[in-house]
Formats: structure tokens, sequence, C-alpha cells
């Protein structure tokens, strides 16, 4: 997709290559919603291959797509399951190849909004806080609020992946809202 120049720029993805996965939905939900003068380009993170450091200097192509679209990119939204209490490897995975090789890390100063998406009580809380601990060394921009944890999912998104809760698109709407005034706070934009 090639991003228009004058547009704020949302690069955003999920931590779940499943195909259903709920956490994909809410990021589909969220390009539904987007103001006038936003784009969202939503990444797929499948065929990221596990992190070696013996290629930080020649990461695979699928690697380069994923730093490149993070560099031209004004604000980032990670959509993140919970796995067993934190997030999960592919999620971690991504975003260390994104970081390396020292000096390099596509993530430097990036404003960042999390949402998180799971079938239990918690919807993915606990994640959410390991990933707001990752953005500290990357030097992210992370927001604040509102937090948008989708608890009991399997009842707000549908089996065609359509967030059909009112209050989770209303909660996914003012998230971008934010994110959009926390990016031009900072970028002057
Ligand atoms: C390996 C694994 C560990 C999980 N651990 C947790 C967990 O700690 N907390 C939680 O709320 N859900 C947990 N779940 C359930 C996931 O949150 C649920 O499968 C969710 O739908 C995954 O997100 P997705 O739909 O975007 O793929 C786990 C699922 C898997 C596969």
């Amino acid at each position: 997709m090639r991003i228009m120049e004058d547009k704020l720029n949302i690069f955003g993805f999920a931590g779940s290559l499943r195909k259903n996965s709920f956490n994909k939905a809410i990021l589909r939900a969220a390009s539904e919603t987007l103001p006038e003068g936003v784009q969202l380009e939503i990444f797929d993170l499948e065929g990221i291959p596990p992190f070696n450091q013996d290629f930080e200097h020649t990461p695979p192509e699928k690697v380069r797509q994923f730093k490149e679209r993070i560099r031209a990119a004004d604000a980032i939204l990670i959509a993140t399951p919970e796995y067993n209490y934190s997030i999960p490897g592919v999620l971690k995975n991504a975003i260390d190849w994104a970081s390396r090789p020292s000096g390099d890390n596509a993530f430097e100063d990036k404003p960042v909004a999390i949402m998180s998406a799971s079938g239990s009580m918690l919807g993915g809380a606990r994640a959410q806080y390991h990933l707001r601990q990752t953005f500290v060394w990357l030097n992210m921009r992370a927001l604040n609020r509102p937090e948008v944890i989708v608890n009991y999912a399997d009842k707000k998104i549908d089996k065609d992946g359509k967030v059909t809760d009112e209050e989770t698109r209303r909660k996914i709407k003012e998230l971008l809202v934010a994110l959009i005034n926390w990016t031009r706070r900072l970028k002057n934009k």
C-alpha cells in the first residue's frame, strides 16, 4: 500500500498468526472507525522466522519490510493475545528483529498504543503490562489511556471476525482518537 504523505499513518499488527484471531478482528474494527486524514496499515507477522542474531545485519525480506513499514509510520498500534500471562513468542520475536542491530531500532521514539483480546475474564491485561515493559528499552512513547482490554472476546466477536459488541467498538474508537491526539502532540502534526 502507498502511504500518502499528508495523512497520519498508523501501522498495526497483531501478536497472533491465527486466521480467526480475535486480536486481528479488533485491529480490523479499528480500521473501520478511522477519522478523516488518518490511515491504518495492517501487517501480518506470518513468515517472520525466529530471530537469529547472526543475521541481524542481513535480515530476511519479511523483516526488512516490517522495519520499513514501522519507520514510515507516525504511530504504532499493537493488538495482542496473552499467552501464559505474557506476550506471545511471535510478537516478541517480531519486536526483537525490528529492534536490531544495535543503533537501528525501528521503534525508536514512536508513539504506540496497545489493545488485547482474550476469551478469558482478564482479556489479556497481564500481557499488556509485559509489553509496556518492552517499550521502555525500545524508547517508545506509550499511550496510557484508555486501556482496551477485550475480555470474553468470544461473546463480542462473531464467527466472521466482526466485533459485534457496541461498547467494544466505542472503546476502540476512543483509543484511536487518543493515539491520534497523542501522536499529533508529540510530532506537532
Ligand atoms: C499457549 C497459549 C497460552 C494462553 N495463555 C493465556 C493466558 O495466560 N491468559 C489468557 O487470558 N488467555 C490465554 N490463552 C488464550 C488466548 O488468549 C486465546 O486463545 C486468544 O483467543 C488468542 O488470541 P487470538 O484469538 O488473537 O489468536 C492462551 C492461549 C494459548 C494458545
